[in-house]
């Protein structure tokens, strides 16, 4: 093959192609990137959440004289209306936390223990330990509770020893009654510090993609299942013990913990612009919903009319406690309070997700969208249109995004490797006058869902079609980003984990490999592939770009063939240089393989070999 680069018909390419689509799905969240150990630490898991949760699940009361039961008539919020009352009459008995799935503990490190309690009675106290699998003591502290009224306690816990099975035990020490709500356990090591943070290794696997925007908090969980549980920002920020927890329409519980707060902040922890997606005032489907199904004939409905003026000034409201000014806005001032006195600068807002696109959806995306257009010219929405599957409304919604001239619209697609390998040119048709695209969930799917060389390589070549396409496409993000061993709603995922590993796929390096190699200006090539066949042709892809804050070129070549491809390079202009390579190769189901580093001579005429089965990146260094 030969390809011959000309930089004179070079075009401007958005700068932020590669972003993370973050949903707490698979566990992402609570038992995942939010740090927190402790499994229902607030006691409100529910049957509404699982058919066999309780506000106990993850709990027990283990030995004799103590009696614990759940409470509400005295709450510490009422968004939190469930706590546990342990009657003791002989000291003997402790309150266990399981975590999930265990917690993992490491010897010398510090993990904040905090508990809000109150007694009726006269003052006691309970120790807190830290135990091992074996019912090792690893560490311990003791709290006293002696208010009436609800008082945090807190003690920072040493564990002696490392443990991936610990327990959290609560021991009363002398008779009385201990109301206790919101018992929680964090490490003190978080991503970049922070408190209420997140897990630093899953944190730090995500800042390593270079995402240029953070999409969050779903997907499915965005517009909720059913109008009850759309997903409310302001129930996610504030004081823990003031968020209002919520059925997870995966089948588990949110926190709330991992809230807007959270988000923002390590948006900015990771250079990346955050990209919050609101329902358009109607839940998943417009109707109750099977995630990954669309119901045929369900119920449509939205919010009712007469709520939708309170709906869209929860999304005003956003945007002011993201960008406003905390003297001038009470909930900009919340940000402050928060600890984040400065805006973080929002630039995006994402209205829908996935929707059918009926009267109910039309009128109420409507209605938000002029609404944020007059009062915040400066926010770009992103329209939805719909998923992409056989009989959905995609047609429906870029026609009523064009009729609406919406800046910019989020696309959603999971197609066979072989769709990603055909329809390579899927945007090179697209209209520029019309809105910009986000592909705000994508992902080869093969049979059984893995993801190895062939997803990960498909995906690889149709982003070199993206990059093709970076005047009218803005933004991707491959979906979904996290999942839990042993918690998993959906495959194939981007990274696997569990409490002490992360295992990034192949599939999370494409990701790597695009997002740490982006650039803004697309350099056009002529491509000469010797053999005729188009069914060859389409296995191979390539792109080359520059990145003007670097200088850099980055040459991206990928083979899909089963056999390496001899490439003549020809560079009008490149001296004779040193280039970093990264490939990334392997045999089609391969799992486990990672892009290896070397280096390269290139010159204005250099040879390259692209591996059978591979995506190479050749970065050569500003000139
Ligand atoms: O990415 C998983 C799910 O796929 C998202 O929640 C939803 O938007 C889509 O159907």
């Amino acid at each position: 093959m030969t390809l011959t680069a000309c930089p004179d018909s070079a075009k401007n390419i958005s700068d932020k192609l590669i972003g993370i689509f973050f949903e707490d799905i698979n566990y992402g969240a609570d038992g995942g990137l939010y740090a927190e150990l402790i499994q229902n630490r607030d006691f409100e898991y529910s049957l509404n959440d699982r058919q066999e949760w309780n506000s106990t699940y993850a709990w027990t009361l283990k030995g004799e004289g103590t009696r614990m039961a759940v409470e509400t008539a005295e709450p510490l919020h009422a968004n939190n209306p469930h706590y546990v009352v342990l009657d003791t009459k002989t000291p003997g008995a402790s309150l266990i936390n399981s975590g999930f799935d265990g917690i993992v503990v490491r010897k010398g490190e510090k993990y904040d223990f905090s508990v809000f309690a109150r007694t009726p009675g006269k003052s006691g106290k309970i120790r807190v330990s830290l135990q091992d699998g074996k019912g090792n003591e690893l560490a311990s502290e003791v709290v006293t509770v002696a208010s009436r009224n609800w008082k945090k306690q807190t003690a920072v816990l040493i564990p002696q020893a490392d443990a991936d099975d610990a327990v959290l035990v609560l021991s009363p020490q002398k008779q009385g009654k201990y109301v206790l709500d919101m018992i929680s356990l964090f490490p003190q090591h978080t991503f970049k510090g922070r408190k209420n943070g997140l897990r630093a290794d899953l944190a730090q696997t995500l800042a390593d993609l270079h995402p240029r925007f953070v999409r969050f908090p779903g997907g499915c969980v965005a517009h909720g299942n059913g109008i009850d549980n759309i997903y409310r920002w302001k129930n996610s920020i504030g004081p823990l013990e003031t968020r209002k927890p919520m059925r997870n329409l995966w089948g588990y519980h949110q926190t709330m913990g991992l809230g807007y707060y959270e988000y923002f902040q390590f948006c900015e922890d990771i250079g990346a612009e955050p990209l919050p997606v609101l329902a358009a005032g109607v839940p998943c489907q417009n109707s109750a919903c099977i995630p990954g199904k669309l119901l045929s004939g369900g119920q449509q409905g939205g919010i009712p009319m007469e709520e939708m003026d309170e709906y869209v000034q929860d999304i005003l409201d956003l945007i002011a406690y993201a960008n406003g000014d905390p003297k001038q806005n009470k909930w900009a001032k919340m940000r402050a309070e928060a600890g984040h006195p400065k805006p973080f600068n929002l630039k995006y807002i994402g209205i829908g997700n996935e929707d059918l696109i009926t009267d109910v959806f039309e009128e109420r995306f409507t209605m938000i969208y002029k609404a944020i257009k007059a009062q915040h010219p400066e926010i770009t929405v992103i329209g939805t249109v719909g998923p992409f599957y056989e009989g959905t409304d995609y047609e429906e919604g870029w026609e009523l995004a064009t009729r609406l001239n919406v800046p910019m619209v989020d696309e959603h697609y999971y197609n066979t490797p072989g769709w990603f390998i055909n329809n390579q040119d899927y945007y090179d048709r697209y209209d520029r006058s019309k809105s910009k695209v986000y592909l705000g969930e994508y992902a080869a799917h093969l049979p059984g869902r893995p993801n190895n060389i062939e997803t990960a390589l498909a995906e690889a070549l149709y982003l070199t079609a993206v990059e093709r396409n970076g005047d009218v496409v803005s933004m991707t993000s491959y979906a979904p980003l996290l999942a839990k061993e042993g918690h998993t709603q959906w495959n194939p995922d981007l990274i696997y984990f569990n409490n002490k590993e992360v295992k990034p796929t192949v599939g999370y390096y494409t990701q790597q490999l695009f997002g740490q190699n982006s650039g803004d200006t697309y350099i056009p090539t002529e491509r000469k592939v010797d053999n005729t066949r188009m069914d060859v042709q389409k296995r191979i892809a390539s792109s080359v770009i520059r990145d003007s804050r670097t200088g850099d070129l980055i040459v991206k070549l990928v083979n899909l063939l089963p056999v390496s491809v001899k490439t003549a390079v020809e560079f009008p202009g490149l001296a004779n240089s040193s280039a970093v390579l990264h490939v990334l190769s392997g045999k089609p189901a391969d799992q486990h393989v990672k892009p290896q580093e070397s280096t390269i001579n290139v010159s204005e005429k250099f040879d390259y070999e692209m591996p059978a089965y591979s995506l190479s990146v050749i970065r050569i260094p500003s000139q």
